[in-house]
Order: C-alpha cells, then sequence, then structure tokens
C-alpha cells in the first residue's frame, strides 16, 4: 500500500494498493486505505487524495466508496497491464480544511 504525492503545488496524492490474497474479505483494505487517507489529510496537509480501480473490481470500487471517496472520471485504455490496456475507473475524495 502506499500513498504518493502526484502534484505537490496544488497537495494532491494517489493512493494505491494490492493486498496479499490471504488477506482479503477482512476489511483490511478499508481500514488502511482511510487510515493512510487521514494520514495525507491531517499529517502531510494534503487537499486531494485520489484512487483508481478496474471498473470491472467491484470491490476495490467498494473500498473507495466505503472510505469516503467520490467517483472522479473514467480513464478509457489509461494502464498497461500484463500487457493489455485497461480502463480505470477513478474516485477522489477533497480535505475539508
Ligand atoms: C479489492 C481488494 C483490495 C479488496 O480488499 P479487501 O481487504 O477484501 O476489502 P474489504 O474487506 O475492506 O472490503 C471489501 C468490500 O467489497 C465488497 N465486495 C467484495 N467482493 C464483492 C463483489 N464481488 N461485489 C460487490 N461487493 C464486493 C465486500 O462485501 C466489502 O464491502 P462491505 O464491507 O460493504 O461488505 C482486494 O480484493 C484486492 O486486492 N483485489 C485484487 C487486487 C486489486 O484489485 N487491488 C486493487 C487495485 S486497484
Amino acid at each position: 500500500m502506499q500513498l504518493a504525492k502526484t502534484d505537490t503545488a496544488h497537495r494532491q496524492a494517489e493512493i494505491g494498493y494490492v493486498p496479499a490474497r490471504t488477506w482479503w474479505g477482512h476489511g483490511y483494505a478499508t481500514e488502511a486505505t482511510q487510515a493512510l487517507m487521514g494520514f495525507g489529510f491531517d499529517q502531510l496537509g494534503l487537499r486531494e487524495v485520489s484512487a483508481g480501480c478496474d471498473p470491472a473490481n467491484v470491490a476495490s470500487a467498494r473500498v473507495l466508496t466505503k472510505i469516503g471517496m467520490r467517483p472522479a472520471g473514467y480513464r478509457h485504455n489509461h494502464l498497461q497491464i500484463r500487457g493489455q490496456w485497461r480502463d480505470r475507473l477513478l474516485f477522489a475524495a477533497t480535505s475539508t480544511g
């Protein structure tokens, strides 16, 4: 799991995660992404935290929705994964501070 700054001037960062299969279905992805997003807002002073998932990955979209992110767009053929260009469903949350 990572939080990477994507735009320092505009205080934006992106969360990425791929938990090991053994740990799926225990709420860990939700807990970890929520903690990382809170750290970004509270400790790093970020204004926007974003994340993305494959449109077919309903569980991942659910995780991002559960932590308070909102749909932020759809990118066609955005990432090349194992030799195939894949669409990306985008989510983002903005700091209230
Ligand atoms: C997607 C993934 C991150 C979820 O991790 P996780 O630790 O199992 O997630 P959580 O347990 O925190 O929550 C999963 C949520 O999705 C829901 N869910 C799981 N499978 C689902 C499905 N097929 N359809 C709808 N909802 C589903 C769960 O019910 C849960 O929601 P709930 O708490 O409202 O019941 C994990 O399955 C994964 O890593 N998958 C493959 C790799 C990947 O896609 N990584 C993310 C790249 S963006």
